[in-house]
């Protein structure tokens, strides 16, 4: 939630360079923006509700003359969208200015300690205390290094934070605590920001902040500290092999469509990740005595898939448990003996952080999947893989669905061999359909954009729609579902087709649209019964089906063809496609921008 970055140069002119990279951060948060930006020695800021664009985009770069800024794009949390409450916040003289993503849970108390000292105070934000905790601590005769720091110990929650201030406009210093904070080391540049996307163009070797440290940054050196005991901390550089290229959006009008139309890549990518990384990481699931993954949204269809592969193709039993759900569910009954096999693009889900941070209290050990390197989740994790998706941009998670389920994917069969459900040949011929899935998804992508198009223009002003699957297309069900709802606004439930009757039947009257996932699996011909049973109700029937489906065809008012075999354990992987595409272009027939959904954020850093 809120994206921040800071830029300190040698140059002068760093307010382009500020506003672009929030820019990039805005899938984060776009209900307010704003800047602090050196101008003449002193700290200039302009925010107020609205996109970057709406708020900076009138600013003429080419006239300022700063060296050091910072900026905020936000997702609101403490009071709503509105300039007042937009970052960045300041101290009662405007000396000092902040940018922060977190919670600060303390800050009622803080505000009133504050306010009893004299500071005004005029948001409605947690994140205002922090200028003025450090005014006050810079009046009591504490450096504003010093200050930032006491000020941060005095804080308690989650901080992704930076500051400036006008006594040392040589240098910025941000901090992190459960939020995330990179930095970036350029050629007499240096950046801060929740995301290395931000200031890609400009440099790919980055520094992962941990948390309970800060870091002061100047235009050629970088130097870490430990908050609470303000010792040195050695510096890790790392170089990322993502190009700025793969962080736009390469003559597509939304990041998303761009993003579905590189699943072959990503995909491909994925499945090129090392058994070296694949069979220890299965190891550890397999010695365990008890299995649980745990997600949030997108990435908990991921995890169902898994369940489901592990189940079929390893026998090996387990759970999936969404993380938000992870305490109340999951936590008791772990121990030592067990794994969490936590699944999360980002890496810095609050609520997958917890599940794992709270698994690993209980001893057990913590295995990752992310899209992120060097990403919280990496942090507390044993074992992770990285998958290979590059940046995803567009709120809707796309892309890194599918690789998160072709890395499940890979762990199944290893786990098959390690467990010996399969022999030789038949994992062999498993593998082999799964590395022809990328091809798969290129022909969906190309035979099948043209018909998602179609069916989105005739059903884009239903107000609800149900998706149907059984088996392990129950999960694709329910992300097609997402899928839709997220971006379009349209009411979506995604359900087990054998479960339909129990209720959401209710729903169907004549012209009700109800998509089912058909592929030719064990569940087919119970499937189609659950066909029967909605048009028998005049429901309008949208499958997404095998190639030449006859049947089928003939019961849908619409269908989608997905071309080749493909065994039911991987069917997600090309199934899940026409639903990304019909929902987007439900959302743009609806006039709404697919990659910045309302109330979203790309990455949920509150819990
Ligand atoms: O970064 P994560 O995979 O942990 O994120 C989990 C969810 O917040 C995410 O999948 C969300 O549901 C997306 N909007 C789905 O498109």
């Amino acid at each position: 939630m809120c994206g921040i970055i800071g830029v300190v140069s040698k140059n002068n002119q760093i307010t382009e360079t500020v506003i672009s990279s929030l820019k990039r951060l805005e899938y984060r948060g776009y209900d307010s923006s704003g800047i602090a930006i050196e101008e003449n020695g002193n700290i200039l800021v302009v925010k107020d509700k609205g996109s970057v664009d709406h708020v900076l985009g009138g600013i003429d770069t080419t006239k300022t003359s700063g060296h050091i800024g910072i900026g905020h794009t936000r997702w609101a949390t403490h009071g709503i969208p509105s300039k007042i409450n937009a970052h960045p916040h300041t101290d009662c003289t405007g000396r000092i200015a902040v940018a922060h993503n977190g919670i600060i849970e303390n800050f009622l108390e803080l505000r009133k300690h504050l306010e009893e000292k004299g500071h005004r105070l005029v948001s409605q934000t947690d994140t205002e205390v922090i200028p003025h905790l450090i005014e006050e601590l810079n009046n009591e005769g504490m450096t504003v290094e010093h200050a930032f720091k006491e000020a941060l110990r005095r804080c308690k929650g989650s901080y992704g934070v930076v500051m400036i201030a006008q006594d040392s406009l040589h240098e910025m210093i941000c901090a992190r605590r459960e939020s995330p904070i990179v930095i970036g080391v350029g050629k007499n540049e240096t950046y801060c920001a929740s995301d290395i996307t931000a200031f890609l163009p400009y440099t790919n070797k980055v520094i992962f902040l941990r948390d309970g440290e800060m870091a002061i940054l100047r235009p050629d050196n970088v130097l870490i500290e430990r908050i609470e005991d303000s010792t040195v901390v050695p510096q890790r550089i790392s170089t990322i092999t993502w190009n700025p290229q793969m962080a736009q959006k390469s003559g597509f009008p939304h990041f998303m469509l761009k993003e579905i139309h590189e699943q072959p890549y990503a995909l491909r990518n994925t499945l090129r990740i090392s058994n070296n990384l694949i069979e220890p990481f299965a190891r550890r699931i397999n010695d365990a005595g008890k299995v649980i993954l745990t997600a949030a949204g997108t990435s908990n269809h991921a995890s169902i898939i898994g369940k489901y592969m592990f189940t079929h193709i390893a026998q090996l039993y387990c759970q999936s448990v969404i993380s938000s759900e992870f305490a109340d569910i999951g936590l008791n009954t772990i121990s030592d003996k067990d794994v969490v096999v936590a699944v999360s693009q980002s890496g810095e889900t609050a609520d997958t952080l917890d599940a794992t941070k709270r698994a690993k209290e209980k001893g057990a050990g913590i295995l990752s999947i992310t899209n992120v390197v060097g990403s919280s989740i990496t942090r507390v994790s044993d074992n992770v893989i990285c998958t290979q998706a590059g940046p995803e941009i567009g709120v809707a998670a796309t892309k890194t669905f599918i690789v998160q389920v072709a890395t499940l994917s890979l762990l199944s069969l290893e786990l098959a061999k390690l467990r010996g459900t399969l022999d030789y040949s038949e994992i062999q011929s498993m593998k082999r359909s799964l590395l022809d899935t990328p091809r798969q998804i290129e022909s969906v992508v190309k035979t099948q954009e043209a018909t998602a198009i179609r069916i989105a223009e005739k059903y884009y002003s239903k107000p609800s729609f149900l998706f149907l699957g059984r088996g392990i297309s129950t999960a694709t069900a329910m992300e097609g579902a997402l899928k839709l709802k997220e971006i379009s606004y349209t009411h979506a439930e995604g359900y087990p087709a054998g479960e339909s009757k129990h209720g959401p039947i209710s729903l169907v009257e004549p012209g009700f649209p109800v998509v089912f996932i058909a592929p030719p699996d064990e569940t087919y011909e119970r499937l189609i019964g659950n066909i029967m049973e909605m048009k028998a109700r005049e429901a309008s029937i949208i499958s997404v089906c095998g190639q030449a489906d006859e049947k089928i065809e003939k019961l849908s008012d619409d269908f989608i063809e997905i071309p080749g075999n493909i065994p039911a354990e991987f069917s997600p992987i090309p199934y899940v496609v026409p639903l990304q595409l019909f929902a987007y272009y439900t959302a743009v027939k609806r006039g709404y921008d697919p990659d910045k959904p309302r109330n979203l954020a790309k990455s949920v850093t509150v819990k």
